[in-house]
């Protein structure tokens, strides 16, 4: 299918965080045509690192937030698109202090979505399936673009809520924009909260890891780089109004996760400890993408778990000077959780 939209100049907000960063990397090598303004605040999950190095007449980094209106009037004329990664990401943050969840994901997308308004900017949000809600282990069915909305946690619900000032914008005022939601992303450059990385690096530093629970809460895993690609396809080809589920089969219980990490790093497979549950933990996602595969045409091309999770391994390996200024923070907050 033809390219229905061709960006030249292009905004991504959250550019310095970890699936931001990985889209900015994917358009300066596939699209040489594009030129990509990142606007991202730095918060502890942004590092400019992470895109240190692209040339700098294709990427500009614009240091600020969100929710900033006169800023965003400074900066959005001249841009074709506004694609959308900034936020609060972490569930356990969002349980421990939620307010700037609902002040970046819900007020930061409303300004982003007026400066839409006002310099007629087409705009693509960026969502997880986290709104759905959870499904049982035992249920046949996955997510889809007609699943009711039914967030858990404070950050779910801070998502769901920017969706739904997607959908009314584009309503009411005709906003150019596409939602997508995709599932758990692993990959380079994400942050050791998260639960892959903070057990890579656990290893790495001669700690056990954690698993919450009973460990049988499923995930359904994508890497993040699949996730770019369809980013982009949906930006181009998608149809103004309408959802996409981002999801690339990859449907693993967390204990299987941690044993294929602990495998692959020479530890054996009862080497972590449990510890105390999250509250309100989601038991099951599963994303079923079947309108995004038929529709544009786009295809995963990174399912191997196994070797991504290899190559996941060896990136955070190679890069301990990137992580370690974090690790001893980020475990003493999740000591403090009893995690
Ligand atoms: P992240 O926490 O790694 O990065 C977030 C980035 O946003 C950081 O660079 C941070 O500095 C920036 N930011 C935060 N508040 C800001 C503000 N007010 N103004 C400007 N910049 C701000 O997050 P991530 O895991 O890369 O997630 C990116 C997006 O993808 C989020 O919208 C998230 O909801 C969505 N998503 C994530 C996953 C996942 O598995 N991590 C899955 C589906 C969807
Ligand atoms: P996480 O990476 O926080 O993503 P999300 O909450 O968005 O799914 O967690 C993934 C899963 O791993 C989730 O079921 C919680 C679990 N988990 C652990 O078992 N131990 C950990 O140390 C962390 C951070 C998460």
């Amino acid at each position: 299918m033809p390219e229905t939209f061709e960006p030249r100049n292009i905004i991504v907000t959250g550019g310095c965080g970890f699936i931001g960063s990985n889209f900015v990397h994917h358009v300066v090598r596939e699209h040489p045509e594009v030129h990509v303004t990142v606007l991202d605040k730095l918060t502890y999950a942004g590092n400019p690192e992470n895109i240190a190095g692209l040339p700098e007449d294709r990427v500009e980094l614009v240091v600020g937030d969100i929710c900033d209106a006169e800023l965003l009037d400074r900066i959005v004329p001249g841009h074709d698109a506004i694609v959308h990664y900034a936020a609060e990401s972490h569930n356990d943050n969002s349980i421990a202090d939620p307010e700037p969840f609902v002040q970046t994901n819900v007020v930061g997308t409303f300004r982003l979505l007026e400066a839409c308004r006002k310099h007629d900017v087409r705009y693509h949000h960026v969502s997880t399936d986290e709104v759905y809600g959870d499904l049982a282990l035992d249920d046949p069915a996955r997510f889809t673009e007609e699943t009711p909305y039914k967030p858990s946690s404070p950050y779910s619900s801070s998502k769901a809520s920017s969706d739904m000032l997607v959908r009314a914008w584009t309503r009411t005022y005709g906003i150019r924009s596409t939602i997508s939601n995709c599932s758990n992303n692993y990959g380079p450059y994400q942050h050791i909260e998260k639960f892959i990385p903070r057990q890579i690096t656990n290893i790495i530093d001669g700690i056990r890891p954690k698993l919450y629970g009973d460990g049988k809460n499923v995930r359904d895993w994508i890497h993040t780089e699949d996730h770019s690609s369809a980013v982009w396809t949906i930006l181009t080809k998608g149809r103004i109004g309408e959802t996409y589920l981002i999801g690339a089969d990859g449907e693993k219980d967390n204990i299987t996760v941690l044993r294929a990490i602990l495998k692959a790093m020479g530890r054996p497979e009862d080497d972590f400890d449990w510890v105390r549950d999250r509250p309100g933990h989601d038991r099951r996602y599963a994303i079923d993408s079947t309108k995004l595969r038929t529709e544009l045409g786009w295809q995963p091309q990174h399912t191997d778990f196994e070797s991504g999770l290899e190559s996941t391994i060896a990136w955070y390996r190679e890069h301990e000077a990137w992580w370690r200024p974090a690790k001893a923070a980020t475990e003493a907050k999740y000591a403090k959780q009893g995690q």
